[in-house]
């Protein structure tokens, strides 16, 4: 069974479905709200683990009821909780997202918790992580816990994933031990200073990437799908078009699945192409990580697309 250690975020989200977004100053009466499990490390766990890949997450949470709740989700999913760590200091992290009728988004996330993993919490992962086939993180969580995970993933030679969201400067030496990385447009204009419009401008973002070290870029484009930059492929991975309820989340299922199909032997370009798929299943559904695709899921739309 393909194995995946994530190191990153859980927060609850709380979502409240917006007529339009509010102008700074305004409120704005919502539609119908929704309190579910999220955070980008908790839904990319749960997006690879839905499809089969065995998951362990290191993440640190409250001793409180957000905190007992996440437990409980994870277990539900399968997912390897031993190494997640509760504490009395912080209180389990929120994000405050807005919906709107198209299913764009806008979110404010409050780390708490899970804000303050460090680099002796990450070590213990050691064991973990020399069984793993990718090592997945994200930017939402502390600098340290990043700094520690990316080098010990890569003291051990595992393929290292970093979805680079949300963007917080990382050092150079950091990314070069990065094996692939999966900004959107705007955090690969972060990145790079390149503004991505399209195919062309993500091909120059992805080059200033390979010059930081980074050998396989894939800058997610939304529902054009994802263009893949490396010594094999300089192209877009098209995207399947569906029915969209809610954006929020679909990156997340796009790197989970990545990492599942990866680490089950597939090229990095159909883990591409089947990770958009997971992708646009996550649309079609309200919330985050209860949006993440099923395997059984997966499989029907693989087949529609394919047949
Ligand atoms: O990527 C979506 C996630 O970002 C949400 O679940 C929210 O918690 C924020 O972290």
């Amino acid at each position: 069974m393909s194995k995946v250690v994530v190191v990153g975020s859980y927060v609850t989200d709380l979502t409240a479905r917006t007529p339009k977004m509010p102008r700074p100053g305004e409120t704005v009466l919502g539609g119908p709200f929704q309190m579910g499990p999220g955070g980008k490390g908790g839904n990319q766990a749960v997006g690879a683990a839905r499809l089969g890949s065995e998951v362990t997450i290191l993440t640190k949470l409250g001793k409180d009821l957000f905190g007992d709740d996440a437990l409980n989700n994870f277990n539900q999913e399968g997912i390897n909780t031993s190494y997640i760590i509760q504490t009395k200091d912080e209180a389990t992290g929120a994000a405050l997202i807005a919906v709107d009728p198209q299913g764009e988004n806008m979110i404010v996330v409050s780390l708490g918790a899970c804000g303050t993993i460090t680099a002796e919490e990450v070590e213990k992962l050691r064991d973990s992580m020399t069984d793993a086939d990718v090592v997945l993180l994200q930017l939402e969580t502390s600098m340290e816990a990043i700094d520690a995970t990316i080098r010990l993933a890569h003291e051990l030679g595992k393929p290292v994933v970093l979805n680079p969201a949300p963007y917080q400067d990382i050092s150079e030496e950091l990314l070069a031990m990065v094996d692939y990385i999966t900004p959107n447009e705007t955090e690969a204009e972060e990145l790079t200073g390149v503004r991505v419009t399209d195919e062309k401008t993500a091909g120059e973002a992805a080059d200033k990437l390979h010059q930081m070290g980074v050998e396989t870029v894939i800058i997610t484009l939304g529902k054009k799908g994802v263009y893949l930059s490396n010594k094999e492929y300089d192209e877009l991975v098209a995207g399947v078009t569906v029915d969209v309820v809610d954006t929020t989340g679909a990156g997340d299922s796009f790197n989970g699945a990545f990492c599942h199909f990866l680490s089950e032997g597939e090229s990095v370009k159909n883990a591409c192409g089947k990770a958009n798929i997971a992708a646009a299943l996550s649309v079609t559904k309200f919330g985050t990580a209860p949006a993440m695709p099923t395997k059984a899921e997966f499989e029907k739309l693989y087949h529609e697309v394919n047949r």
